[in-house]
C-alpha cells in the first residue's frame, strides 16, 4: 500500500477522453509546463490544450526566490527571513539590499549601499517644472506615477538593462528618488515650496522632512514616528507576484528601461483593488462613528450590506503577519500623536469580528490595511498620500522582482494566449448594407 504523501512517479498522466489517448507530462514543483500540454490535439494541425486561467488564479509566471508566502499560516518572508524579525531588527534600507541582492548586507556594505542612495535622492530642477504642471488638486500619484515616467529622459542610458553598471545606478536613484518625487507632489497639492533632501537624516527621516518642514532650519524627525515608517516601508516592500509587481514584471519584460517599468508599477498599484483599502478603512470607521454602532454594522455585513473593509485577503486565510505588527505599532504611534477615537472602534471592531461565525467560517481576519491608514493619518499624511507611501515601501521589491526576471534566461516577453470566441471570417459590407 503507498504510504500517505508517498510519490511513485513525478509525472501526471492525461487522458484525453475526445480521442481516448494518454500523455504524461513531468511534473516539478508541483506544477506542470503549460507548454507540455500543447501536444494535446484532436487534429494534427490543432492549435493544441491550452490552459485558461483568467486572473492567474492557478498559474505561476516565474521561478522565485525573493519572496516566500504561506497563506493559510500567515507566513511572510523576504529571501528566507521572518517579516516579524525583519521589522524588528533591520532598516527599510537594509532590507531593500536584501530583497535586491539576496543577502543582508554587512556594515561596510550597509554604509555605501546607504551613502549611495543618500547621494541620490536630489532630482533635477526640471522636474520641479513637471511637477508644477500639475493642476492644484492633481491627484499625488498621478504625479508620482508621471516623475518616476519622466525619470527615464533623465537618465537615458538606463534603458541598457543588461549593463551591471546601470542596473546598479537605477537602484540607488530610484530608490532614493522615489521620496522626493512623492514628497514634491505632496508640496505642490498644498501649494508649499518643495523642500530638498537633507543628506544627515535616514531614508524614513528624510521623507518626513521634506513633507512636512515648514521654517525650522533643521528638521527633526520624531524618532518613534521615523521608525514607524521605516517599519511600514518593510512590510510593504515585496508581496511576491501581486498585481504591481506583475505589471513591473510584465512591462519590464519588453526591454523597457526601469524607470518606465516602474511607472507602470506604480500605475497598478494607483488602483482601489491594489493600494487603496487602507482609505476605505478610515471611511468606514468614519461612517461607524462609535463603537454603539459596531454591533449594527456587523449586522449589516454579515446581511451582504457592504463588507468590512480591511478584513479578508486572496491568500491570507490566517491572521496576516504584517497587520499584528502594524496593530502594535499603532498603540506606538497613537501615544505620540495622541489617541484617534477610530482606533479604538477599529479594535473593538476587530474583537468582535474575530469571534463572529461568518468571519471564523470564511477566514476573514484583518489585513495589512486594517491599522496601516491609521496610522498614516496620525502622522498627518493625508489619505490621497497613502498609495504613494505603499509605493515608495514596495519600489524595492519592484526592483528585486525586475532584476530577477532579467537574470530568469526562461524568462521571454509577456504574451498571454486568449481563447478566441468572436466572429469567424466575414466580409466587410458596405455603407449602405449595414444595418
Ligand atoms: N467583509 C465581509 N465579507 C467578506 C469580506 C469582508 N471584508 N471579504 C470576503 N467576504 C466574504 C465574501 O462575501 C464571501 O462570502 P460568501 O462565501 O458567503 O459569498 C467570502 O467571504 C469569500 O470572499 P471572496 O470575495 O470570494 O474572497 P476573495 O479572496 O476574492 O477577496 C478580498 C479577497 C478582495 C481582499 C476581500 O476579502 C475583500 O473585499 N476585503 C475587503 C477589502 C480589503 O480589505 N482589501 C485589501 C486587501 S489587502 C491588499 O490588497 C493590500
Amino acid at each position: 500500500m503507498q504510504a500517505q504523501g508517498e510519490v511513485k512517479k513525478n509525472s501526471l498522466t492525461i487522458t484525453d477522453n475526445r480521442t481516448g489517448k494518454s500523455y504524461e507530462v513531468p511534473v516539478e514543483n508541483d506544477t506542470i509546463r503549460a507548454t507540455d500540454l500543447r501536444q494535446i490535439k484532436v487534429n494534427p494541425d490543432d492549435f493544441g490544450m491550452m490552459t485558461y486561467d483568467p486572473a492567474f488564479m492557478n498559474t505561476a509566471s516565474c521561478k522565485s526566490k525573493i519572496t516566500f508566502i504561506d497563506g493559510d499560516k500567515g507566513i511572510l518572508r523576504y529571501r528566507g527571513y521572518p517579516i516579524e524579525q525583519l521589522a524588528e531588527r533591520c532598516s527599510c534600507l537594509e532590507v531593500a539590499y536584501l530583497l535586491i541582492y539576496g543577502e543582508l548586507p554587512n556594515k561596510a556594505q550597509l554604509a555605501e549601499w546607504t551613502k549611495n542612495i543618500t547621494t541620490h535622492t536630489f532630482v533635477h530642477e526640471n522636474l520641479k517644472k513637471l511637477m508644477d504642471g500639475f493642476h492644484h488638486d492633481a491627484h499625488p500619484m498621478g504625479m508620482f506615477v508621471s516623475g518616476l515616467a519622466a525619470l527615464s529622459t533623465f537618465y537615458p542610458s538606463a534603458k541598457h538593462i543588461e549593463s551591471k553598471e546601470e542596473r546598479q545606478m537605477t537602484f540607488y536613484r530610484l530608490i532614493g528618488k522615489a521620496p522626493t518625487i512623492s514628497a514634491f507632489a505632496y508640496r505642490h497639492s498644498v501649494g508649499m515650496p518643495y523642500v530638498h533632501p537633507d543628506n544627515d537624516l535616514s531614508y524614513p527621516g528624510n521623507f518626513l522632512n521634506m513633507m512636512f518642514r515648514i521654517a525650522e532650519p533643521k528638521y527633526q524627525p520624531h524618532p518613534v514616528l521615523e521608525k514607524a515608517l521605516d517599519v511600514l516601508y518593510i512590510l510593504h516592500a515585496d508581496h511576491e507576484q501581486n498585481c504591481s509587481a506583475n505589471a513591473m514584471r510584465g512591462v519590464g519584460s519588453s526591454h523597457v528601461d526601469p524607470y518606465s517599468a516602474a511607472a507602470a508599477a506604480a500605475a497598478a498599484l494607483y488602483g482601489p483593488l491594489h493600494g487603496g483599502a487602507n482609505e476605505a478603512v478610515l471611511r468606514m470607521l468614519d461612517e461607524i462613528g462609535s463603537k454603539d454602532k459596531i454591533p449594527g454594522f456587523i449586522k449589516d455585513v454579515k446581511e451582504g450590506k457592504g463588507r468590512l473593509m480591511g478584513f479578508g485577503h486572496r491568500v491570507y486565510k490566517n491572521y496576516d503577519p504584517r497587520a499584528s505588527i502594524i496593530k502594535r505599532l499603532a498603540e506606538q504611534v497613537f501615544e505620540v500623536t495622541g489617541r484617534d477615537a477610530k482606533l479604538d472602534i477599529a479594535l473593538e471592531l476587530e474583537r468582535i469580528a474575530l469571534q463572529d461565525d461568518y468571519f471564523v467560517k470564511r477566514k476573514l481576519y484583518p489585513n495589512v490595511d486594517f491599522y496601516s491608514g491609521l496610522i498614516y493619518q496620525a502622522m498627518r499624511f493625508p489619505v490621497a498620500m497613502f498609495p504613494v507611501l505603499f509605493a515608495i515601501g514596495r519600489m524595492s521589491g519592484w526592483l528585486a522582482q525586475w532584476a530577477e526576471m532579467l537574470d530568469d534566461s526562461e524568462q521571454k516577453i509577456a504574451r498571454p494566449r486568449q481563447v478566441y470566441l468572436g466572429h469567424d471570417k466575414r466580409d466587410v459590407p458596405l455603407m449602405n448594407q449595414r444595418a
